[in-house]
């Protein structure tokens, strides 16, 4: 019988990562993509701002217009050969936002003003948010389209990840804000005319025209934007809510990355009510597949000099202290999740995942079947 996660992979059109910064939600994105494909799958890996260094060991550039396959040497170096296929897209947040704008803007115009607008630069939170939910529409047609039997989906690091799974709900309390209906030009009634212009020369007095000018400007055209990717939101979400989607929450042991993981699971799972399936608990001592760990018999058989022998049990007895305790939470998270979802481990890699050749040895850590 397959392991959980191996059943996942093989039987999903969409899996998404989630989970606290620097756990290697991006490192374990690419691992499940490598493992995928080695499975004969046709599979995309979306993700979002990589190491420097993984995406050059895959030998893909950054934020390219559409995915690209490493090169065929590279796919066989990490075991990957047809009908098996890997494609990865690595987005740049600034890129996704200005492809968005230019997409939806109602002309060149409007697109052109809007990405030279000083506040449409500065607006980083915006743009963040926007990223990730052009990150799905990109998905939603590549799903669509069947190029692909599997899309693994890397998201951001924080908690807005989530965002776009709500971003009806958030788009439209903004359009409804009063924010919005402060600045968007109306010509509804003449009163409010008179009004906005008055508010207008009060404004330009405070800000300073060129800054109340812009700001309109923004309000008005960004607006329209917004409204037109809530416009398809719904189907995004129910998308996600497929029984061939799947979300993932990855962690490492560290406490801070455990406490995170615990508000995904029940975001995705409770609140979001999406398919949350488990556990990867990536950068552990937990999993032991990859290299021998210390154990007892090292001490008891003086394989080492009497001399050296204090300090390195020192490190030893550290390194055995912790894979006791990442094993004991690794077992605490399954008792807690029950059969119906799994918990996976994922060796910590002294050097860090950054070439093939330690992606490999982390995808060799997979259950096997
Ligand atoms: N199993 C592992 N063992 C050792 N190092 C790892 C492991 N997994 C990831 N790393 C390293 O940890 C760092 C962070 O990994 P990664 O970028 O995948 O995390 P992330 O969760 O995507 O981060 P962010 O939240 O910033 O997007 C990288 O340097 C990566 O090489
Ligand atoms: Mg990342």
């Amino acid at each position: 019988m397959n392991s959980p996660l191996t059943g996942i992979i093989k039987d999903k059109r969409l899996i998404v990562c989630c989970g606290a910064g620097g756990v290697g939600k991006t490192t374990v994105s690419a691992a499940l993509a490598v493992k995928a494909a080695r499975m004969g799958k046709k599979v995309l890996v979306l993700t979002i701002d990589p190491s420097k260094r993984l995406a050059e060991a895959l030998g893909v550039e950054r934020s390219p217009p559409e995915p690209v396959r490493p090169p065929i040497s590279k796919l066989r170096q990490i075991g990957i050969s047809p009908p098996g296929d890997l494609e990865a897209w690595m987005l740049d947040p600034q890129v996704i936002a200005d492809t968005v704008v230019e997409k939806y803007a109602n002309n060149k115009e409007e697109a052109s003003s809007l990405l030279s607008n000083r506040i449409y630069k500065n607006v980083t939170a915006m743009v963040a948010g926007m990223q990730e939910y052009t990150a799905v529409q990109a998905m939603h047609t590549f799903l669509k389209n069947d190029r692909y039997d599997l899309i693994i989906l890397d998201t951001p690091p924080s908690r807005n990840a989530l965002h776009f799974l709500e971003a009806p709900k958030r788009i439209s309390r903004l359009l409804n804000g009063r924010i919005f209906r402060f600045f968007i030009p109306s010509d509804t009634s003449l009163i409010k005319r008179a009004v906005s212009t008055v508010l207008n020369k009060a404004m330009d007095i405070s800000l300073g025209k060129t800054n109340r000018v812009e700001l309109t400007t923004f309000f008005s055209l960004f607006s329209a934007i917004l409204s037109r990717l809530n416009h398809n939101a719904g189907e995004l979400r129910s998308i996600f809510k497929q029984k061939d989607s799947s979300f993932l929450v990855i962690t490492s042991p560290a406490q801070e990355a455990i406490e995170e993981a615990l508000y995904f699971e029940k975001k995705t799972r409770d609140d979001l009510d999406m398919p949350f399936n488990g556990y990867i608990l990536n950068r552990s001592l937990a999993n032991t597949n990859h290299k021998n760990y210390p154990d007892e018999s090292l001490f008891s058989n003086h394989i080492i000099s009497e001399l050296t022998l204090n300090k390195v049990k020192d490190l030893a007895e550290h390194e055995l202290a912790q894979m006791k305790a990442h094993t004991n939470l690794l077992e605490n998270i399954r008792k807690r999740l029950g059969p119906s979802l799994f918990a996976e481990a994922l060796p910590y890699i002294s050097d860090g995942v950054s070439d093939l050749e330690t992606l490999a040895t982390l995808v060799d850590a997979l259950p096997s079947n």
